[in-house]
């Protein structure tokens, strides 16, 4: 297959290059560069042998994406990773977020029918799920979200959807991410947020690098064995092998299909922190702060869907994230110096 990473210079869109790469298929990755550097594709091209062409341009820029289908010959599928996807940016900027990660969307899907492509894999999030759920989550839970950005993952499905039932041809999979960390074993590609990282495993990278004093932990009063929150973490090269994985399915199967990328296992703030400590011999400073407005207090994946039609499942454990997103850390601490 050739295949379209809109947003293929970014973390998960760089391991997956990397993935398909190693599977025999072809890419080509659409990026903006806002929130991520051309290097992560030389890079996917060292570890790999292989080439992935990037263009510079815009997925809301019709001329941008044509180019792509233009000058790459046949594109057979597409994995829109393109998005703003900071959760509390987007609390400040809904307009932005509204109209980028949906414009880019729309356009996509114009595109890919002028060009004959017919299978789409959409980047969604777990946050869809909202919050007061049981666990595990199951793809067929009620939806609900308590962002703007997680509204426009919503929002995203719906479209994606209700294209796939207007159209025969229309492939989809709609992919619900759990907790992506880690980096590839090779510490060449990582994750490298723009700032103050939002997230929990860059923020103790850049803890344990020196670069910031110490981790808030987001609350402790939560109603968890140690009380602080607990996630369903995924080593990013699981997560890129399952969109593998995914892409194949999508190219034998009309319509959507919804499917949760996790692990299954649930792991509290201090597991990470106590297991990032123990598998790196290192101290992480941190302090019990008051809960982060917005948190839920538990989020894990029912994973049998994921198993039972894509015949995949994650293999790598919290320890080998640990030493991954260190590794990364350690080998580039400014990332990939944009
Ligand atoms: C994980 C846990 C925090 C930072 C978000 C988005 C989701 C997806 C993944 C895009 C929580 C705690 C965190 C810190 C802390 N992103 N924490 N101190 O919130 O589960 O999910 O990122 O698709 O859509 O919602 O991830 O890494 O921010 O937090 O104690 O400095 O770590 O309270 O329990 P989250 P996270």
């Amino acid at each position: 297959m050739k295949v379209l990473l809109t947003g293929g210079a970014g973390f998960i869109g760089s391991h997956t290059a990397v993935a398909l790469l190693e599977a025999g298929h072809e890419i080509v990755a659409l990026d903006n560069l806002y929130n991520s550097s051309p290097e992560a594709l030389k890079r996917v091209e060292e570890i790999t042998g292989k080439k992935a062409p990037l263009v510079v341009g815009d997925c809301t820029d019709e001329k941008d994406l044509r180019k792509v289908f233009e000058q790459y010959g046949h594109i057979d599928a597409v994995v829109h990773f393109a998005g703003l996807k900071a959760v509390g940016e987007s609390v400040q900027k809904p307009l932005d977020y509204y109209q980028n990660n949906l414009d880019s969307t729309f356009t996509l899907l114009r595109v890919m029918r002028m060009y004959g492509c017919h299978a789409l894999v959409f980047s969604s999030s777990a946050t869809v799920y909202g919050t007061n759920q049981e666990m595990p989550l199951r793809e067929d839970f009620p939806t609900g979200c308590t962002s703007p950005y997680g509204w426009t993952k919503w929002m995203n499905e719906q479209v994606l959807t209700d294209c796939a039932h207007a159209d025969e041809k229309l492939k989809v999979v709609l992919l619900r991410y759990f907790n992506p960390i880690g980096a590839h074993e090779s510490g060449r590609i990582g994750e490298d947020p723009a700032g103050i990282p939002n997230n929990l495993m860059p923020f103790i990278c850049q803890v344990a690098s020196g670069k910031l004093d110490h981790l808030n932990v987001f609350g402790s009063d939560y109603p968890t064995p140690d009380g602080t929150g607990v996630r369903d973490y995924i080593h990013v090269c699981d997560l890129a092998e399952g969109h593998v994985a995914a892409l194949e399915y999508a190219m034998g199967h009309a319509g959507v299909e919804i499917i949760n990328l996790g692990t299954g296992e649930g792991y509290s703030v201090l597991d990470i922190v106590h297991t990032f400590e123990r598998v790196n011999g290192l101290k992480l400073p941190y302090q019990i702060t008051a809960r982060r407005p917005g948190d839920v207090a538990i989020c894990y994946s029912d994973v049998t869907k994921a198993e039972r039609l894509l015949h995949w499942h994650a293999k790598r454990n919290l320890e080998a994230m640990c030493r991954d997103s260190w590794n990364w850390q350690k080998h580039n601490p400014q990332g990939y110096g944009k």
